[in-house]
């Protein structure tokens, strides 16, 4: 064998194995502990812990309460919900987000984001907000009775419009929902958006949010969902069971897509030139990337045959779009679809309800 062949199967052998390594390392679990940490003294709260993978393992435990330092704020949480990003990060799945959630475990053993509450305590320098504000919005390790979140993050005030529990729903999937549509979707009055699965968290919000902006919304979902998603404002619904939106005559500015079920090139033949497909979620079905397989291959792929945008975003929850949504729910522009309740202690079947796929609208989590 020649010197340059031999080094070239060195090198493949050698990225073979780190490849092999990575998957064998990101794959395993570490034994989940069986005995409850010691009552940790001072003030303490009920929180839930994530110490290894897998939702089944959930548990409430008693942990310090936290104290808001410089720009933060201590929120009395009312309610929480969840959202797949949990489903992700608390099942460990697909494999490759444990590379930066953590091996074996989770790295961050708070868990939980969007959230609804009142202000208990205010830290130095805070001046947005005052013990008694009632707000909502993102903080990490919301699924516990109190959690911290920064004066200048994404809570805002809380609508007098919505309860503390339709709050809880909004922000990552509505943040999602409107960042898709306005930022990435480009979306103008009067233009023809279609949402895929616009009987979820996101998509819920999405038909409100898309017809806000003055667009003719076009819901895609199953038949036992069409009386909803027409009562939150689409124009047109199309009953996936019964057809395939790709096959339509009707052309698009927008897609919407939460699903990720359809090539992106059949989602082209249905979208107007130059306009634009906005990957939101994909399929869980690939256990090591799962949908991420599809937007760094699939997309970029198909974008080479198309002049038509396949942006891919992940969102970002900030104060501005977070007071944009509140101000559309104090127009009675936006409102939650609550489907399940859960209390904090049964958070675990909470996310293997999500974690199924067919959650209509969004799950709570009811704290006090
Ligand atoms: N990029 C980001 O920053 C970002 C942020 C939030 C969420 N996401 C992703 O966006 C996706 C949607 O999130 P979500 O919170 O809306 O999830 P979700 O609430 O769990 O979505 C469930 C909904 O999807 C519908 N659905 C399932 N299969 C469908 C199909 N073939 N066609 C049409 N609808 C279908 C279900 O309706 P049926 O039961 O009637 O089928 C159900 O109502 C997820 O993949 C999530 O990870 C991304």
């Amino acid at each position: 064998m020649k010197l340059r062949n031999k080094i070239l199967t060195g090198i493949g052998g050698m990225i073979v194995l780190g490849i092999v390594s990575v998957m064998v390392v990101t794959a395993y679990d570490s034994p989940c502990p069986t005995i409850s940490p010691a009552d940790p003294g001072g003030e303490t709260m009920r929180a839930l812990v994530p110490r290894c993978y897998g939702v089944a393992n959930l548990r409430i435990e008693r942990v310090p309460k936290p104290v808001p330092k410089e720009g933060q704020v201590l929120i009395k949480i009312h309610a929480a919900s969840i959202n797949p990003a949990e489903w992700y990060r608390i099942s460990g799945q697909p494999y490759v987000i444990r590379l930066a959630g953590g091996i074996g475990a989770p790295a961050d053993t708070r868990a939980g984001y969007d959230m609804s509450g009142v202000i208990e305590a205010v830290g130095p320098g805070v001046t947005r907000f005052k013990p008694g504000d009632e707000v909502f919005g993102g903080a990490g390790g919301a699924l516990a009775e109190y959690a911290l979140a920064r004066e200048q993050g994404g809570i805002v005030l809380k609508p007098s419009t919505l309860t503390f529990e339709e709050a809880a729903g909004v922000p990552i999937a509505a943040v999602t929902a409107l960042e898709g549509l306005r930022d990435n979707g480009h979306l103008a009055p009067g233009q023809k958006v279609l949402i895929n699965g616009a009987s979820g968290g996101v998509g819920t919000y999405a038909v409100q949010i898309a017809k806000a902006l003055g667009a003719e919304v076009t819901a895609v979902c199953s038949t036992r969902n069409v009386e909803m998603v027409r009562s939150i404002g689409a124009d047109h619904v199309i009953d996936y069971t019964r057809s395939d939106f790709t096959q339509g005559e009707v052309k698009y500015d927008l897609i919407l897509d939460n699903v990720g079920n359809h090539g992106y090139l059949a989602m082209v033949d249905v979208t107007r030139p130059g306009g634009r497909i906005v990957s939101v979620g994909g399929q869980k079905s690939n256990p090591w990337l799962g949908p991420i397989s599809r937007v760094i291959v699939s997309r970029p792929l198909a974008g080479l045959f198309t002049d038509v945008e396949l942006p891919f975003f992940v969102a970002t929850i900030g104060k501005e779009d977070m007071e944009f949504l509140a101000q559309l729910a104090n127009e009675g522009k936006l409102r939650t679809v609550i489907d399940r309740r859960y209390p904090l202690e049964k958070t675990g079947e909470a996310l293997e309800y999500l974690g199924g796929g067919r959650a209509r609208g969004k799950v709570i989590v009811t704290v006090h």
